[in-house]
């Protein structure tokens, strides 16, 4: 996208435009080219050059201008992504070519049966493969025509697919304006996945439970139910990324496929669409030319995957040359000339055999599954949070059910569903408290929210929690003071309240 010269030239832009208070009919394409430069600093290359506030400050004045100026505003401008489209029905947005799923692979034998498959469709050729992380959120199609963003689709079901266009138009990483004509493609369709960091979705979550909104389920339920809203400002709100992981169709003005042509490789094509402004798997991407290369490059990406800021669920294998992959062809489902070769599964199905109702430090009474133990990924899961009441509801659990359960990175552990085909009939529905465990006072669920709270301020499991809060790491962190110690000497009367805690004599505690 950006020559070092053409990067050098925005960057005086950026300077004249800080330091010159004035934005005209003649030169406010270029701000608009300054802004857009640094989304892409900031949200494709994560290098952002000038501060937020200066970011803020320059997008401020293009919408004074186009405030004064509505007929310059154009639909490619920085200040078009958070319309105020709530969008009601998507309507359906019919793909290219048909998004096609992908073969799965489980273990090496499977991957060295497809790479024998795929030699036998090029015989005596050398073959490149092209290894890339499967990114699990939830893909969307974009369509470019004369370098502007005009639709942003869902998958559906393959050939068709809902049209999403306002909500992708907020998501920063997506160029709404990219310079295909300068690589003579008039008309492309580049494929990719929408993620949410899961950093970023830790944080919402906890935002969320403090608000009393219902919880996000993991990563890739959070981003596939973002593409669905209808308020493009919450989507915007969510923090979402676009990883561009393939052109899907790419013609000239005379409607001819480039395909093979002035792009030939998918390696290639990746870069191209790098320089053109997308956030793809470039730096990611290892071009193999061996299926034992490949393998040894799955498994360290599998021993690293917890360590990536994004949820990936396995590695893509690709036949790199474009005429390659034709001759392989496809099936009615997935084309041959690519597999993903998925991690092991970090999902189990154990028994639920009861339901713990836990009181925070603010009251809010939280449901905790208890299971039959079961390793998942190297950990044994005995119990995992349900959040709520309405989470309870919607995944329709009763006790006795078997669940299946995920435990994915170092997100927290969670019911994904029960099964409710294995039910025998025995299995008892789960009636959640009125009255706090702890206390015995009336429950409370504020209009809006929700979790049942305890508002009792003399709660017992409240005081002890707040305790264990005031001395955790991230407040006073008190240390030695660890939530065992806090318990047991709240239960044997030592401790009451955070004021306690400067009246205790510590001396014959230290010997305990
Ligand atoms: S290539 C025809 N590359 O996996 C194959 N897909 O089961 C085109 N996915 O729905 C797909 N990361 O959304 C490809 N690096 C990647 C991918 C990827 C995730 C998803 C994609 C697709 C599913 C296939």
């Amino acid at each position: 996208m950006h020559t070092s010269e053409k990067q050098q030239r925005l960057q005086q832009l950026t300077r004249q435009f800080l330091q010159v208070n004035s934005v005209d009919f003649g030169n406010v394409e270029d701000l608009r080219e300054v802004l857009r430069y640094h989304e892409w600093r900031y949200y494709v290359l994560n290098e952002p050059l000038i501060s937020d506030f200066e970011y803020d400050h320059l997008f401020k004045r293009l919408q004074a201008f186009e405030q004064t100026n509505p007929l310059m505003v154009t639909p490619d401008s920085p200040t078009q992504r958070v319309g105020s489209d709530l969008t009601k029905v998507f309507p359906p947005a019919v793909h290219t070519t048909p998004m096609m799923s992908l073969d799965n692979s489980y273990s090496e034998q499977d991957l060295l049966d497809w790479d024998r498959r795929v030699r036998g469709f090029l015989p005596g050729e050398a073959v490149a493969y092209s290894v890339e992380p499967k990114f699990d959120g939830s893909s969307i199609a974009l369509v470019y025509e004369a370098d502007r963003m005009v639709r942003g689709a869902t998958r559906g079901d393959g050939t068709t697919g809902e049209d999403v266009t306002p909500n992708v138009r907020v998501i920063n990483s997506v160029p709404l304006r990219a310079f295909f004509s300068a690589l003579g493609i008039h008309k492309a369709e580049v494929r990719g996945e929408i993620m949410i960091n899961k950093e970023r979705f830790r944080r919402q979550n906890e935002q969320r439970m403090e608000e009393g909104l219902p919880v996000l389920a993991n990563p890739r339920n959070a981003a596939a139910g973002s593409m669905r809203m209808q308020d493009a400002i919450e989507v915007a709100r969510r923090g979402l990324g676009a990883y561009i992981y393939q052109l899907g169709y790419a013609a000239g003005k005379d409607g001819k496929t480039l395909f093979g042509k002035s792009i030939t490789s998918h390696h290639a094509a990746i870069d191209a669409l790098s320089g053109l402004g997308f956030k793809t798997p470039k730096d990611e991407i290892k071009l193999c030319t061996t299926i034992d290369e490949v393998l040894a490059y799955c498994r360290e990406w599998e021993a690293k995957r917890d360590s990536y800021p994004y949820e990936i669920d396995g590695m893509v294998i690709k036949v790199d040359l474009f005429d390659q992959q034709e001759r392989c062809g496809r099936t009615s489902h997935h084309p041959r000339w690519a597999i993903a070769f998925k991690f092991k599964a970090r999902q189990a199905t154990t028994r639920l055999v009861g339901i713990e109702y836990q009181v925070g430090r603010t009251g809010a009474v939280t449901p905790v599954a208890k299971l039959e133990p079961v390793g998942i990924g190297g950990v044994t899961v005995s119990s995992v949070s349900l959040f709520n009441e309405d989470v309870v509801r919607e995944k329709d659990l009763m006790i006795g059910d078997r669940v299946l359960v995920e435990r994915a990175g170092d997100v927290i552990p969670y019911i994904v569903k029960s099964v409710a085909e294995e039910r025998s009939g025995s299995e008892v529905p789960i009636a959640f408290p009125r009255h706090c465990p702890s206390c015995s006072s009336e429950l409370v669920r504020p209009e809006g929210e929700a979790v049942w709270r305890c508002v009792n301020i003399a709660c017992p499991a409240q005081a002890v929690e707040r305790i264990i809060h005031f001395v955790s790491k991230g407040a006073m962190d008190v240390d030695g003071l660890g939530d065992k110690l806090v318990r047991r000497l709240f239960d044997e009367g030592v401790l009451t309240d955070v004021a306690s805690l400067y009246k205790v004599d510590w001396e014959p505690i230290k010997a305990w």
